[in-house]
């Protein structure tokens, strides 16, 4: 199946933002409040570019905005695709590849996510090292794009360098920010609390529904991947609470204040030097 036409969106956000964004920021869950740290920003609706979509989970905002974060030319996109919409890979990675078709080299993605590891409890920030696809879709499935490798390595999917400088920005901050792995499910339903006992011992530190697939096009095409995770709730079973939306939106509110601090201070360390 065809995906929307890349180098035409691309085109367009160009026209319509002025600029070659060097990063490309993904928002996740009730992370929207960092957008108002922009300069200058364009916003261009999700629905304006030619075979995408609308973006429909609530929090989600379904723009992208092209601007300025401390001076550094950035693509922000609010809002993403997820398999569990029922959308297919080649929507799914669109935003990515379109992100990379304007000349982001980096692609910071964030995410909401529930806490497995003790200390990842509500509010937590999370450094993305490595991952585990336990959504078990491929969003590089189809035919290979212009740029793209067919069997893309998978052995350092997490940029060492921008890990580091993530820690340095963190610390001066005083942001509590550490390592773990993310789980990736397809969703849209939480977990049972079985599983989540699954994914502890398959070594997940956290668990979600997103980022894994932008992660796998983004190395698929050279871009450097960075990613945060806010935990916005304890994984089923490991706390007092059912796992509700209104719960995960809520922190990825609180957290999201932190998010937007280091993102300001790193965003100028990601971009082209
Ligand atoms: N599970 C899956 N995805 C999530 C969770 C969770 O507990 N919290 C936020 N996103």
């Amino acid at each position: 199946m065809r995906g929307p036409p890349i180098d035409e969106c691309a085109s367009i956000l160009f026209e319509r933002g002025g600029v070659r964004p060097e990063v490309h920021i993904v928002l996740g869950s009730g992370l929207g409040g960092v957008a108002e740290r922009m300069e200058d920003a364009v916003a261009v609706p999700f629905g304006d570019l030619p075979g995408f979509p609308e973006a429909s989970v609530s929090g989600h905002e379904g723009c992208f905005l092209i601007g300025r974060i401390e001076g550094t030319p950035v693509l922000l996109q609010s809002g993403r695709f997820h398999f569990y919409e029922g959308f297919g890979a080649e929507i799914v990675a669109a935003p990515v590849r379109v992100g990379r078709a304007l000349g982001a080299g980096t692609l910071f993605l964030t995410n909401a996510s529930g806490g497995i590891r003790s200390d990842l409890a509500p509010g937590a920030l999370m450094l993305v090292d490595d991952h585990i696809n336990l959504g078990f879709q491929a969003p590089l499935a189809g035919p290979v794009h212009p740029g793209e490798e067919r069997f893309p390595d998978m052995s350092r999917p997490y940029d060492g360098e921008l890990m580091a400088f993530a820690e340095e920005v963190a610390l001066a901050a005083r942001i509590r920010l550490t390592r773990g792995v993310y789980g990736w499910v397809g969703g849209p339903n939480f977990e049972t609390p079985a599983e989540v006992l699954a994914l502890r011992a398959a070594g997940a530190d956290v668990v979600g529904m997103s980022t894994v697939p932008e992660a796998i096009v983004a190395r698929a095409r050279g871009q450097r991947v960075l990613a945060i995770s806010v935990v916005t709730n304890r994984a089923a079973g490991l706390g007092l609470e059912v796992v509700d939306h209104e719960e995960v939106m809520a922190w990825g509110a609180v957290a999201g204040e932190k998010v937007a601090v280091l993102l300001e201070e790193l965003v100028p360390l990601l971009g082209h030097r």
